[in-house]
């Protein structure tokens, strides 16, 4: 996220353009990382910033909130946002989470999950709504994973046809079983590619 121009402006100009959001307000950082987006919430006149981080990554925006002078306002918490209690609720839960094809990473369950624990009923949710664009397109990755079936499929059956003639055993009973697993956790699975 630190790279990417795009979402970092995007951020920094939600938080500082929405002051009034975030002015003497309490705001929960769910997935802190860096910590970047809780110091934005700070320097934007949080009165409290909890950040919550899951791993011990939660040590450099510990660093990070004393080098920005925000130790009075926010405060590092490591835990898992499931299992971590909060001395408050909150007024305004900030978090980036969205992975490729937005759900990928599978935060966006932490982040409804901090919702229902600790958003007060009139608090606000940055983002607070995603648009998920879809397209049908055809590209030469299908036609490579066709082929790479078909080879499974025919490495299969010479394996099968070998088991029988060499060692007797009659492994057939388990093609159909063994071309479904091939369909379904490869040539039906999602495949990730840069343009
Ligand atoms: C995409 S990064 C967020 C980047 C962050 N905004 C920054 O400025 O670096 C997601 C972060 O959420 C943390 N995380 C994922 N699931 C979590 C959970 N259930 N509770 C707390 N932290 C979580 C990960 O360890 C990771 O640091």
């Amino acid at each position: 996220m630190l790279c990417d121009r795009v979402r970092m402006d995007s951020y920094y100009n939600a938080v500082f353009d929405n002051k009034h959001h975030f002015d003497g307000k309490i705001v929960l950082d769910v997935g802190t990382g860096s910590g970047i987006l809780a110091i934005w919430a700070g320097q934007a006149g949080a009165r409290k910033v909890y950040q919550v981080e899951a791993t011990k990554m939660s040590e450099h925006p510990r660093e990070l909130v004393k080098a920005n002078n925000l130790q009075d306002v926010v405060e590092v918490i490591e835990g898992s946002i499931e299992d971590v209690t909060l001395p408050e609720k909150v007024d305004v839960i900030i978090s980036e989470w969205m992975g490729y094809f937005l759900l990928r990473e599978s935060m966006f369950d932490s982040v409804i999950c901090a919702r229902d624990r600790w958003l007060k009923p009139t608090g606000v949710m940055y983002p607070s709504n995603a648009r998920m664009w879809l397209a049908p397109m055809r590209s030469r990755l299908a036609g490579q994973k066709m082929s790479d079936y078909e080879g499974a499929m025919g490495d299969w059956l010479c394996f099968s046809d070998e088991t029988k003639t060499y060692y007797g055993v009659d492994m057939s009973v388990l093609t159909k079983p063994f071309s479904e697993e091939q369909k379904k956790y490869y040539l039906q699975s999602c495949a990730v590619v840069g343009c």
